[in-house]
């Protein structure tokens, strides 16, 4: 492989990329404010300017093809200069508004102005000032004055999102972005945008002045919104969530996520009637009981009915631990054939870049983790016909709002006789039911999805619940280290009494008699390594920030 040395250190580079490419690739970090990884280069912003022995001029490194041999230095005093004199250039008409500014803290301006710049101006003219709070479209609001001209919003309209939406106009210090007559910044990916400018011109309507980034943590996870199972960073305050934002990920979303998944798909964490606690319908009402008690009215309960008037409902958005422990107390301990999960596809809805027609992440991983019919069993339909027809009389759901889905099944489920459910909110399906197990969601468990391509990728609880806090105690750090929790430093916060699913059923299995010793979702996933052979060699360390692809087919949808 070809190398290039840059400030003393030599480094190899694939042929055809750039300084700032093959530098990136290594870590090395060349200032920059136009040049992204997803996008053309435009070479405008001038701040990646470094000296390439040999050559005249300095030289920008964005557009400036690696060569073998190559000897670069980012940090010479000819560099230096022109870098603290393109910041000063840069800053002159910039309102130097970072107190009031959405962007503080996550900034290249602001970081690269305590970095690579003299920290003063010689300019004392009256600054130009342009149009302020302009919203775009309905999810992003611009500020003229703030905007840095770098083009990078409007290359991603142009060349990710495929909209020619917004463009430049005036010239020289006067100029600005807008969006095309008659059009708005409304494309499925929009708010890309706002991850993307380097500096506070382009902010989400959503997220503005909700939090400063400083009071926030980030968790990586992945969005439940549809089948890609695009990388995210989850980012909470006081236990709650704050905002979604894309974690690059070349093979699964690149650098993007789109603003349906963005904006709808963490909510129901923070909702205000989350179930909080396990209830038992007594008498018509709920009355609150502790998960022991719970546990025993459901083993007392369901050993009065034969198996067959038994059925159970998994979910594709459990993560495959849940789903695997749902099968198997179905299948090997209430010895019932009758498991299947709801599908939630919406043909026509997917595009040809990220966003697929099944709007669940873990379809493939339920079906893989064992949620299917046992031999003669029934299929999710046959179950609720069956319902209907009162041959099932006890329904076991984990994770469904099947009534929130479809309202044509509250007259359905109202023919049970007993109504089991994992559920994160008192939905309408959980209104119905005779007992009532809260359910973590995917923003407080840890755990694994599969996408439809066959990836397997982690989630990590970024909310802290009582029941992950009394997990947490006594833990050594190593183990610690596997819940991959960045809990919020705020102390006194809301935190609800519920668990993750798996946990739910390992607590149930010994009031069955049947002894389970699971510590973490590591371990249910272990014990699948070893039984199912789609997992075979898996564990958290496997799977990684990244995720694993398995050898499979990939789904359709
Ligand atoms: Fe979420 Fe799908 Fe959108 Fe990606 S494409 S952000 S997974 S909804
Ligand atoms: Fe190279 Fe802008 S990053 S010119």
């Amino acid at each position: 492989m070809p190398s290039i040395t840059i400030d003393g250190k030599v480094i190899e580079f694939k042929p055809g990329q750039t300084i700032i490419q093959a530098a990136a690739d290594q870590g090395i970090d060349i200032p920059h404010f136009c040049w992204h990884p997803g996008l053309s280069v435009a070479g405008n912003c001038r701040v990646c300017l470094v000296e390439v022995e040999k050559m005249p001029k300095l030289a920008i490194a964005c557009a400036t093809q690696a060569a073998d041999g190559m000897v670069v230095n980012t940090s010479s005093e000819k560099a230096l200069n022109a870098r603290n004199a393109v910041m000063e250039f840069i800053l002159i008409n910039h309102p130097l508004d970072c107190p009031i500014c959405d962007e503080a803290g996550e900034c290249k301006l602001q970081d690269y102005a305590y970095s690579h710049s003299l920290g003063e101006s010689r300019f004392t003219e009256e600054k130009v000032h342009k149009e302020k709070r302009v919203a775009l479209g309905p999810n992003v609001m611009f500020d003229g004055e703030r905007c840095i001209s770098c083009s990078r919003c409007i290359r991603f309209c142009d060349e990710i999102a495929g909209e020619k939406e917004l463009t430049f106009v005036k010239r020289g210090d006067r100029v600005t972005i807008t969006t095309f007559p008659g059009k708005q910044l409304d494309n499925a990916y929009a708010m890309c945008v706002t991850d993307i400018c380097p500096v506070g011109a382009l902010t989400s309507r959503d997220f503005r002045f909700q939090s400063r980034v400083w009071d926030m943590s980030e968790t990586p996870t992945i969005c439940t919104g549809c089948s890609r199972g695009c990388n995210t960073l989850m980012w909470v305050r006081s236990n709650q969530v704050m905002r979604l934002t894309p974690r690059d990920n070349e093979q699964v979303n690149q650098h993007w996520m789109c603003d349906h998944g963005r904006l709808n798909t963490f909510q129901f964490v923070n909702e205000d009637d989350r179930a909080n606690g396990p209830q038992v319908r007594r008498e018509g009402t709920f009355a609150d009981v502790g998960w022991a008690e719970a546990y025993s009215a459901i083993a007392t309960e369901l050993q009065t009915y034969n198996t067959d008037e038994i059925a159970f409902i998994g979910s594709p958005f459990a993560t495959c631990e849940d789903n695997y422990m749902l099968a198997r107390f179905a299948k090997n301990v209430v010895k019932t054939r009758h498991i299947d999960f709801p599908r939630h596809i919406f043909p026509g809805s997917g595009d040809d870049f990220l966003i697929r027609e099944d709007k669940s992440p873990n379809a493939l991983g339920a079906e893989l983790s064992g949620i299917k019919p046992a031999e003669r069993g029934m299929n999710f339909k046959a179950i609720l016909e069956a319902v209907k027809q009162r041959k099932i009389k006890a329904l076991y759901v984990m994770e469904e709002d099947l009534v929130g889905t479809d309202p044509e099944l509250e007259q359905v489920l109202a023919k049970l006789d007993l109504l089991i459910v994992h559920t994160y909110t008192m939905n309408r399906t959980a209104k119905l039911a005779n007992i009532v197990l809260p359910a973590a969601t995917y923003a407080e468990k840890n755990g694994t999805w599969i996408n439809f391509e066959g990836r397997i990728q982690r989630i990590r609880p970024a909310v802290t619940t009582k029941e992950m806090e009394r997990s947490l105690q006594g833990l050594s750090v190593s183990r610690l280290d596997k819940f991959g929790t960045q809990f919020d430093r705020w102390g006194n916060v809301r935190k609800i009494d519920a668990r993750a699913s798996w946990k739910i059923i390992a607590g149930l299995l010994g009031s069955f008699g049947t002894k389970v010793k699971y510590d973490t979702a590591e371990d249910v996933l272990l014990e699948m390594a070893k039984n199912l052979p789609e997992f075979k060699g898996l564990n958290y360390d496997v799977i990684g920030d990244k995720g694993f692809q398995l050898s499979i087919k990939p789904q359709k949808v």
